[in-house]
């Protein structure tokens, strides 16, 4: 089929989406068949309560399947399934459909040997290598459940989510590629098994990739007695090849872990047959992306749209991903987003705005594009965060090419609202993330859940019941989480935290979170687990942490802590040991450096922390102090600490040369 005649072509947004409503069995039965079916569904979807539903009851498919074997079957083998391009150590490579097959099958014959099974997790802790991408397919292919957590974490956050999925097998590599230095992955993992309790965590191996640059083996570790840590190329040995093993539509192909309100991050369950349908559905109607086609998302395997765009959808879609170890900016220059896209005859760009506004500071006026031939490129997706219209502005106009800001969680795993270019390019508006896309029927709501949805009213966005295919269905190890994080506020509704309105063209604008989590360069963190963390230190009483703006990473997170009584401190000492503290509990992806000690916490007089009002003093906006005020002088000692609030310098950036 050649990509550019797909099944939307002469169809409009709304007809599709209407239709998407009106006849949604018949809507998704067709959008089912982009996908093989071993057995093919009996049904669209099986409604077994308000609050839990199945896609494709019936169904049996292998995603691996899916996203390999079935382009290298239909002869599209010799296809570059995935172009690897590391800014950091200057490795290019190209590897065809039916090589990643064959890597994919031995992996998957190697997790085997160690004993994994179908319904087993495996905990993926890879740089963005190759070996991920391997490293989940091959999971896939046998039905192990894997959860991908990325390099930025620390081993405490490691730690918690090998408590909560229990994986019987770790795939780790010596570790990552920071600006400036290696991230050694080995000591990080060989201590989060420590603090699961050892042989207590139900990690029986580690499989460890060996990288040239980052010291570090499975050798250094043979004498633990835990756990087998197992060499890649050695546990491939002698092993036979794994076939696709049919699995249940509602079999979890993944769990990725996302912050909530609370210290405990959650375990989104991913689907196998809802997830390549509602994939598939979006890598045509909003990507307009097909075989043929080379996509290069600018993010991290470790998120959600690493797993849904640079890994599944792409390769679903039998086109080409481009997987870049590197960052938009100082690997060496602003300009190597353009050097990919030449490079590779990319027609998309996926990333966050974070890095657009990175590139944007660098050279505000482009001259780096100048160098590189991007007429491939037909359009700039973004999502992660709220795009400023300043920005949306200058992407716009410097690249010439359709902006789309499209918004989208880990729960939902593809994008709720977007500009579909792939049926009927719209009209976009800066400051909007266009129009919700089918099976997902958005709602502004009151507090009480109370549909107010009408032009310029702004309340809750939530989700009418069912969502769509590929969305979550539940949380790892908790229904009950799932109902009370989501389900419970607005009865009949998803709640997605996030807050928003539509205009009389039916756009929806996002503005921004209504419970505690924060977006820092496009990274998701709850507020929550920084103050956990804060809190540990013995000099502090009590503490706020707020998201405040930030000029490159949208929000960074600011620390407010008052001491304990009498407590005597060295307050650059104290900021930098809480500096400190964060780094080694959450890890450097938190990016805290921003701490203010203060006598005391403005608050009501029963107790609650005035966050709003900090955090409109911080960033310059107008506040009342609300009546219920317990000392309103604590506003003012509040605006004096501010002056003397601790930036910790970012840590000195090296620029590594390239080649
Ligand atoms: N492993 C280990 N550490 C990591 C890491 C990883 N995979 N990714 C990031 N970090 C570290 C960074 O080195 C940095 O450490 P530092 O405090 O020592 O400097 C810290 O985590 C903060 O990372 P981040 O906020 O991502 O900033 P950055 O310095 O890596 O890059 C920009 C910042 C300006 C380049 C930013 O524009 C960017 O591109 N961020 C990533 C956006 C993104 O992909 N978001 C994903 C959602 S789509
Ligand atoms: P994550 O689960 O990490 O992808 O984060 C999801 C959250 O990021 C959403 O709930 C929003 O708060 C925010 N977000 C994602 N995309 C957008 C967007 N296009 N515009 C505004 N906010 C967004």
């Amino acid at each position: 089929m050649s990509h550019h005649t797909h099944p939307h072509a002469s169809a409009s947004y709304r007809a599709v989406w209407d239709r998407s409503q009106a006849d949604r069995a018949a809507f998704w039965l067709d959008a089912a068949k982009a996908v093989d079916w071993i057995v093919p569904p009996s049904d669209a979807i099986e409604e077994r309560s308000e609050t839990e539903w199945r896609w494709f009851p019936g169904g049996k498919i292998n995603v691996s399947a899916n996203a390999l074997d079935r382009h290298v079957d239909a002869g599209r083998g010799e296809n570059t399934a995935l172009i690897y391009d590391s800014a950091m150590t200057g490795t290019r490579a190209s590897i065809s459909y039916s090589e990643l097959r064959d890597r994919v099958a031995r992996f998957a014959g190697a997790l085997r040997a160690q004993g994994v099974e179908a319904g087993d997790r495996v905990l993926i802790y890879l740089p963005m290598t190759p070996e991920a991408v391997t490293a989940m397919l091959a999971c896939a292919r046998i039905g192990a459940i894997h959860s991908v957590v990325f390099g930025g974490f620390a081993a405490s956050e490691l730690a918690v989510r090998i408590q909560d999925a229990k994986p019987k097998v770790i795939v780790t590599s010596s570790g990552g590629m920071e600006p400036g230095r290696a991230v050694e992955y080995l000591p990080l993992v060989k201590r989060a098994l420590d603090i699961c309790g050892g042989t207590e965590s139900g990690v029986e191996a580690v499989i460890v990739r060996n990288r040239d640059t980052v010291p570090g083996s499975a050798a250094d570790y043979a004498s633990d007695p835990h756990a087998r840590w197992v060499d890649w190329e050695g546990a491939q040995q002698g092993v036979t090849p794994a076939d696709p093993v049919p699995l249940p539509s509602d079999h979890p192909l993944y769990i990725l872990y996302t912050s909530g309100t609370t210290g405990n991050p959650k375990g989104v369950v991913r689907d196998s047959g809802g997830y390549a349908v509602g994939l598939s559905w979006a890598m045509r109607g909003i990507y307009d992306f097909g075989p043929g086609d080379t996509i290069f998302t600018a993010s991290d395997v470790g998120w959600v749209v690493g797993h849904s765009f640079i890994v599944y959808g792409p390769l679903l879609a039998g086109g080409t991903t481009v997987l870049y170890e590197g960052k938009p900016v100082g690997t060496p220059d602003a300009g190597a987003f353009w050097r990919i896209l030449s490079s590779y005859g990319a027609k998309i760009l996926s990333t966050a705005p974070t890095a657009l506004r990175a590139i944007k500071r660098e050279d505000p006026e482009l001259l780096e594009l100048q160098k590189y031939d991007t007429s491939s490129l037909k359009a700039v997706y973004l999502a992660g965060e709220r795009m400023d219209p300043e920005t949306w502005h200058w992407v716009n106009d410097g690249l010439g090419v359709p902006v789309v800001d499209h918004w989208w969680q880990t729960e939902t795993g593809w994008p709720i609202c977007a500009n579909p270019l792939g049926i009927e390019p719209l009209e976009s508006k800066a400051g909007s993330t266009t129009v919700p896309m089918p099976g997902f029927d958005v709602r502004i709501v009151d507090s009480k859940g109370t549909d107010i949805t009408a032009p310029g009213v702004e309340g809750n966005i939530a989700i009418k019941l069912p969502l769509a295919p590929g969305a979550l269905l539940g949380i790892w190890g908790s229904e009950e989480r799932f109902v009370s994080s989501y389900l419970q506020a607005f009865p009949g509704y998803y709640a997605s935290g996030d807050a928003g309105h539509f205009d009389e063209d039916g756009y929806l604008f996002v503005m921004g979170r209504t419970d505690d989590v924060i977006n820092v360069a496009g990274h998701r963190l709850s507020t929550g687990s920084l103050e956990e963390v804060l809190t540990m230190h013995p000099a502090v009483a009590e503490c706020a942490v707020i998201g405040v703006h930030d000029e490159l990473k949208g929000q960074h997170a600011a620390g407010f802590v008052a001491l304990k009584h009498g407590v005597e401190v060295h307050r650059e000492e104290l900021a930098a040991e809480l500096i400190r503290l964060v780094r080694e509990h959450v890890g450097p992806v938190a990016s805290f450096r921003d701490v203010t000690i203060v006598e005391r916490l403005p608050k009501t007089r029963s107790g609650k922390i005035l966050r709003k009002t900090i955090r409109q003093i911080v960033d310059g906006e107008p506040y009342k102090i609300p009546a219920t005020i317990e000392d309103p002088a604590v506003i003012d000692a509040l605006i004096v600490a501010l002056g003397r609030t601790v930036h910790a310098p970012a840590t000195t950036q090296v620029k590594i040369p390239v080649g």
